[in-house]
C-alpha cells in the first residue's frame, strides 16, 4: 500500500489484516504519515514497512519485486492545503506516484490496483446528490492532480486491459487524521480548543461537506477491491448526507464544552461550496452501507484527539 502510514491508509491496513493476508507491505515516505499510526500492526511478522519515496519508480519496483506483491492500494498523496502553497510539487508528485504504480502493474510487478481518488475532483456541486456522472471541475491544483491520476489509472485499464478500479471517497474523518501541517478542519478545531484558542470558520460557514467516518470509507475501498463489476470504474464512497462547516464546528464546540466565540476568517481560495455524494453505485455493486452516524463518529474522533494530544508521547 502506498501512503499506508497516513490517515486512511493506516485504517485500511488494520482492516486488511482482519482478512488474514500472508503479508502486508506499507510504502510511505513519512512526510505526513506516522509510525505511530501503525502501532496496532507493526509488530506482526507479516507486516513490512518501507520508508521510501513513491515518486521513485526504482524504489517502488525494488520493494515490489523483493516482496512479491499481488494487490496495490494507492493512497500516497500530497494533500489539498499544501497544493495552495506548493502547486507544482503537488501536481507533479501526485501524478508521478500514480503513473509509477500503473506502469509497474503494466510491467507485471503485481496484479491488481485499487487507486484512491477524491470527491474534490467534482468541485462545487452542480446538482445533488452527486453521482459519478457529475462533471469534474477542479478548484485547486490538488483536485486537478487527483483527476489526472484517476484518468491515468482508467486509461491503463482501457488501453492495456489491466486490473484497476478507482474508489472516490468524499470527506473522511476519524482518529489519526493528520493534525499538524496541512491539517483538516476537524483536527485543527479540536486542537485549537485544547490549546484554549477560539475555533475558526473560513467564509460564511454555509459550505457543506459529505463526511464519512474512516471505518466506513475503508469498508468502501475494500468493497471496490472485492467487486468484479467495479473494474475500470470510479465508485463514490460517501455518507449521502451533507453537513455545513458551521454545524460541524458547533457540534465540536458542544462536545468539548466550549462556550466562547467563533472567529470568522475570509473564505479560502478553492473552497468547495457544496458536497453531497450519491452512493447508489456502491450500494448496487457491493451493497455499500455506511454504519457510523455523524454524531457518533464525531464523538469518537474528539475523544481520540483529546486523549492523543494530551498524552506526553504524542508526536
Ligand atoms: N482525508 C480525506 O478526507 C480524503 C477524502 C477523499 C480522498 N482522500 C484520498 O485518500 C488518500 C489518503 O489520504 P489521507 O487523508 O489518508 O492522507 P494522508 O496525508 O494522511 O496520507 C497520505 C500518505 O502519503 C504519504 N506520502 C506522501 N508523499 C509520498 C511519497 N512521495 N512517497 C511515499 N509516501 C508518500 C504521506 O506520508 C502520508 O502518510 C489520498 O489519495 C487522498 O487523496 C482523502
Amino acid at each position: 500500500m502506498t501512503g499506508g502510514a497516513g490517515f486512511i491508509g493506516s485504517h485500511l491496513c488494520d482492516r486488511l489484516m482482519r482478512e488474514n493476508p500472508s503479508k502486508l507491505v506499507v510504502f510511505d515516505d513519512f512526510s505526513l504519515g506516522k509510525m505511530r499510526n501503525l502501532s496496532s500492526i507493526r509488530d506482526d511478522r507479516r507486516v513490512s514497512v518501507f520508508r521510501r519515496d513513491a515518486r521513485s519508480y526504482k524504489e517502488l519496483e525494488d520493494a515490489m519485486v523483493d516482496q512479491s506483491i499481488d494487490v496495490v492500494f494507492n493512497l500516497a498523496v500530497i494533500p489539498l492545503p499544501m497544493s495552495l502553497e506548493l502547486p507544482m510539487e503537488t501536481v507533479m508528485t501526485n501524478i508521478e506516484i500514480t503513473t509509477n504504480v500503473c506502469e509497474l502493474l503494466r510491467k507485471e510487478k503485481f496484479e491488481t490496483l485499487v487507486h484512491c481518488s477524491s470527491s474534490e475532483a467534482y468541485g462545487t456541486a452542480l446538482y445533488v446528490p452527486m453521482d459519478e456522472a457529475h462533471p469534474e471541475n477542479p478548484l485547486t491544483p490538488y483536485a486537478a492532480s487527483k483527476i489526472a491520476c484517476d484518468q491515468v489509472a482508467v486509461s491503463f485499464f482501457k488501453t492495456f486491459g489491466l486490473d484497476i478500479s478507482v474508489a472516490r471517497p468524499f470527506n473522511t474523518y476519524g482518529p489519526r487524521q493528520n493534525e499538524k501541517s496541512y491539517a483538516g478542519v476537524i483536527p485543527l478545531t479540536i486542537q485549537r480548543l485544547l490549546k484554549g484558542e477560539a475555533p475558526m470558520i473560513y467564509g460564511d460557514g454555509k459550505q457543506t461537506r459529505d463526511y464519512s467516518y474512516v471505518a466506513d470509507t475503508v469498508e468502501g475501498i475494500v468493497g471496490v477491491f472485492s467487486c468484479l463489476d467495479a473494474k475500470g470504474r470510479v465508485v463514490n464512497i460517501a455518507s449521502g448526507k451533507e453537513v455545513s462547516i458551521m454545524t460541524l464546528i458547533k457540534k465540536i464546540v458542544k462536545t468539548m464544552g466550549y462556550t466562547g466565540e467563533i472567529v470568522h476568517k475570509p473564505a479560502r481560495p478553492g473552497d468547495v461550496l457544496r458536497h453531497k455524494g450519491d452512493i447508489s453505485l456502491a450500494r448496487k455493486l457491493f451493497d455499500y452501507a455506511p454504519r457510523t452516524g455523524f454524531d457518533e463518529g464525531l464523538k469518537k474522533t474528539v475523544d481520540w484527539y483529546v486523549r492523543e494530544l494530551k498524552s506526553p508521547s504524542a508526536s
